[in-house]
């Protein structure tokens, strides 16, 4: 088992990364239990495949539990299912010294990290997450937060857990697609901090692809060590966390445009935004043309979406999918902030991009092959 600490004084905590994690669940919870009670929140997925052997490891330790099961789905991180799980919360009597359990992927973790935030003004809560790309982003660094008509994850609160269980067993039960979805954002630590590490999964990315635990909890570590040397610099993204989202404007651009639909889950946008980011880089005369090739070639070796082509069904222009961009969290006095880079492993934020140069890279990519509408 690896250990990657979160370094945050008095909000800091551990991410434990191995496996077994969630049938030793109860060992590792113990030390931040005031009393022998839980409640945990799951979704509908995630309940059949990992609850029962979480449940009977706290049953067999004495630790009392109760489950709240949601629909599996982005809906759920939603205003409906957030009253639903606090007024749940409040039924339990859960106390803000008490231990709230998000198991599943994304969704879950946001939001029962927010319900966690504003029940009693903050109980304490732990991530087992259960999906690549919850145990390497979003179940770390403490942002949670729900969907409004408005666009994602626009309510929501920076609220640290005080664990992290990323059990690697639980990544052998999710669809190849969904992995690699995940894995779109293991290559974006590499890509935006670290060389050597994109070496790395350009050498072992498909073995890891193929189940090697050794290679899946090696990148796990990896993704999670990037993460929280960048969150413990600046939690609340005043600065260099945004270099965590790389890739991240051409993806909500692409997601907004395909409905948020499972024709472009969240990682294979982040993997054909990242390589959109560095061909943007590229002609922008900012990094060598070598670099988005060789993000190109090592997601094509990995089987993944890179082109707009991959995406299926029609896309909108580029002018128009350049403007959804514009409703990006990102915007600050109305100006756009990229994620650029100098190399492979050196990113940095900038809003010094021309719209014109982004419209033509996504007229580029567009005419690499995607139907569009006009
Ligand atoms: N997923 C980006 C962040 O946590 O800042």
């Amino acid at each position: 088992m690896k250990t990657v600490h979160v370094d945050l004084a008095e909000r800091s905590y551990d991410i434990l990364i191995g496996q077994g994690l969630i049938a030793d669940a109860a060992k590792h919870l113990a030390p931040h239990l005031h009393r022998p009670k839980v409640a945990i929140v799951t979704d509908d997925n995630v309940a059949r495949l990992h609850a029962p052997q979480l449940q009977s490891a706290l049953t067999q330790a004495g630790i009392a539990h109760d489950t709240l099961v949601l629909p599996a789905g982005e809906a759920t991180k939603s205003w409906g299912p957030l009253t639903q799980t606090v007024e749940w919360l409040l039924d339990q009597k859960i106390e803000r010294r008490d231990l709230v359990i998000a198991l599943g992927g994304g969704v879950i973790g946001d939001l029962v990290g927010f319900a966690a935030s504003i029940l009693r003004r903050g109980v304490r809560f732990v991530q087992i997450p259960t999906s690549l790309l919850a145990q390497v982003d979003s179940s770390v660094g403490g942002k949670t937060g729900i969907n409004t008509q408005h666009g994602k994850n626009l309510v929501g609160a920076f609220h640290q857990p005080v664990l992290v269980l990323a059990d690697i067993d639980a990544l052998g039960t999710l669809s190849n697609r969904d992995f690699l979805a995940g894995y779109g954002e293991v290559v974006k630590y590499g890509l935006l901090g670290n060389a050597a590490f994109f070496e790395w999964l350009e050498q072992f990315g498909p073995k890891l692809a193929a189940g090697d635990i050794d290679a899946r909890t090696e990148a796990v570590r990896m993704s999670c060590q990037m993460k929280a040397d960048i969150v413990a610099r600046d939690e609340t993204e005043q600065g260099d966390r945004a270099l965590l989202n790389l890739g991240h404007t051409f993806c909500h651009a692409l997601e907004k445009d395909t409905g948020y639909s499972d024709r472009l889950l969240h990682g294979e946008g982040v993997a054909i935004g990242c390589a959109l980011a560095f061909e943007l880089s590229a002609r922008m005369g900012l990094c060598s043309q070598e670099c988005p090739s060789r993000v190109r070639e090592h997601l094509r070796a990995m089987g993944m979406k890179l082109d707009l082509s991959d995406i299926s069904g029609p896309l909108s222009n580029a002018v128009d999918l350049v403007g959804l961009m514009a409703q990006d969290k990102k915007v600050i006095d109305g100006q756009l902030r990229f994620i650029l880079a100098r190399d492979i492993g050196d990113a940095f934020v900038t809003s010094d991009v021309s719209s014109d140069q982004v419209i033509s890279v996504m007229q580029d990519a567009l005419d690499r092959g995607a139907n569009t509408v006009s």
